[in-house]
């Protein structure tokens, strides 16, 4: 199969050469002639190791560039655009380059051979379903039949290029046709990688999910560096040296994982109180933890969120069960628990009837929070029975275990553990 390239920074430079690593014929499509006239001397315009060595060995048989957009399309079967998507001044992801190269493409190709658009570029979540394929399909062709689609992101770091993209981890597929998905396996085949084909919005989506988590943990450890700085007498690499060191992080039961993961809030003695102590700390010692700030609005949003949405969804008359009051499973702690704040806030929104069952914490959360008033059941078989709605609070196991049980009924699984 021979793939076409458009684009050849960093990353098409990088998406080309492996591609031939991997056998396939490859053809390349570059505007920026400085770029070409270095690739034709056997140079490459930025530094990563490999590169070089390997455009040496490629170039001229496997590899072939050209600057004429006709001769690059003419054998391909699949076209990976891998150009820039710059960040505007409003902070918008600027898509002029991905569709003047896809653009020209179109007026380039044969539809009478079946080809693939596969979007490389990291694009904004609906870009592909709300932009890309009506523009197409503005232009005439019909996605799967005439043209094919798809997204493919690229996870590979600057520095290691190479081996991320010899070696993937993973490798995921925006695609919603099956001639596109069974051509793009083909290509993916000579990878030792697990493929997901997923629809376009989750391709596009995993990878802001993995770059957003990559910064925001950046930025959590900078705020925090600044905490620690204005405190005083912390030692800060060592603090963040001996952090790496809890065993969560190597994937032990519980796992970093598990708290990578959504939800409907954290509770319990330890995360609430201590994340507001430090952030009223630090308030003291003149510095606004913005960080800090937005984790614990978001941890009393997201309740309110989920509550919001149940209110729009159902009548108010509806008989509510929650299952799970503890913060987290295996555990009967119901100190500052989600399920307290979201049964409060359906009994504020008018919902009377709201029932209530936990493997072992009724008793303890009965106790604690009497003025509750609410019904408590002994056993998931008999919440099930005497609700309308169920909603998921707790992802106890053995929730998951029984869904059987919740055939028939409306359910919100506010842990996604079904
Ligand atoms: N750099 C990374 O680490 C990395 C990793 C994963 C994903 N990405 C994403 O991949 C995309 C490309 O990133 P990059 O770092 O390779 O960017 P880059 O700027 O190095 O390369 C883009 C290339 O596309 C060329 N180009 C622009 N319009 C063109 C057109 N119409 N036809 C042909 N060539 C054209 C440019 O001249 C440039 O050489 C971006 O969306 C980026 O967010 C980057």
């Amino acid at each position: 199969m021979n793939i076409a390239v458009i684009g050849l920074g960093f990353v098409g430079l990088t998406t080309a050469l492996g591609f031939c690593e991997k056998d396939f014929n490859v053809t390349g499509y570059e505007i920026d002639d400085k770029k070409l006239n270095m690739f034709v001397s056997k140079e490459i315009p930025f530094y990563e190791p490999f590169l070089k060595e390997k455009l040496n060995k490629y170039l001229g048989n496997k590899f072939r560039i050209y600057t004429n957009m006709k001769e690059v399309l003419s054998e391909a079967e699949t076209i990976f655009f891998c150009v820039g998507t710059p960040q505007s001044e409003n902070g918008d992801a600027i898509l002029d380059y991905l569709f003047n190269a896809i653009g020209e493409s179109l007026l380039n190709i044969n539809i009478k051979s079946f080809k693939v658009l596969i979007i490389k570029s990291t694009i904004p979540p609906s870009t592909t379903k709300d932009i890309i394929k009506p523009y197409l399909e503005k232009k005439g062709v019909v996605i799967g039949k005439d043209i094919g689609l798809a997204n493919n992101p690229e996870f590979l770091r600057e520095g290691y290029a190479w081996d991320d993209f010899i070696n993937p981890d993973r490798i995921i597929v925006g695609v919603e046709d099956k001639q596109s998905e069974s051509i793009i396996k083909k290509v993916y085949e000579k990878f030792d990688a697990p493929l997901y084909a997923v629809s376009y919005n989750t391709g596009e989506f995993i990878k802001y999910l993995s770059n957003t988590l990559l910064s925001t943990l950046i930025s959590y450890s900078n705020e925090m560096s600044i905490i620690a700085d204005l405190i005083g007498g912390i030692d800060i690499p060592k603090s963040f040296k001996i952090l790496h060191m809890d065993k969560r992080w190597c994937g032990s039961p519980a796992g970093m994982s598990s708290y990578v993961y959504p939800g409907c809030g954290y509770g319990g003695y330890c995360l609430p109180k201590d994340t507001s102590a430090l952030a009223c700390l630090s308030r003291k010692k003149g510095y606004e933890p913005n960080m800090l700030k937005s984790n614990l609005i978001i941890n009393d949003y997201i309740k309110k969120y989920y509550v919001k949405k149940i209110n729009k969804e159902n009548k108010k008359t509806e008989k509510i069960g929650i299952l799970g009051l503890s913060f987290k499973p295996d555990s009967d702690d119901i100190r500052l628990c989600p399920a307290f704040d979201i049964i409060s806030l359906l009994k504020n929104e008018g919902f009377k009837n709201i029932n209530a069952f936990d493997p072992i914490s009724n008793e303890i959360f009965k106790n604690a929070y009497q003025k509750l008033n609410i019904n408590y059941f002994n056993s998931l078989d008999a919440i099930v029975g005497g609700s309308d709605i169920l909603v998921i609070v707790t992802g106890w196991q053995e929730f998951k275990e029984k869904q059987y049980m919740f055939k028939n009924k409306k359910v919100y699984d506010l842990r996604y553990i079904l």
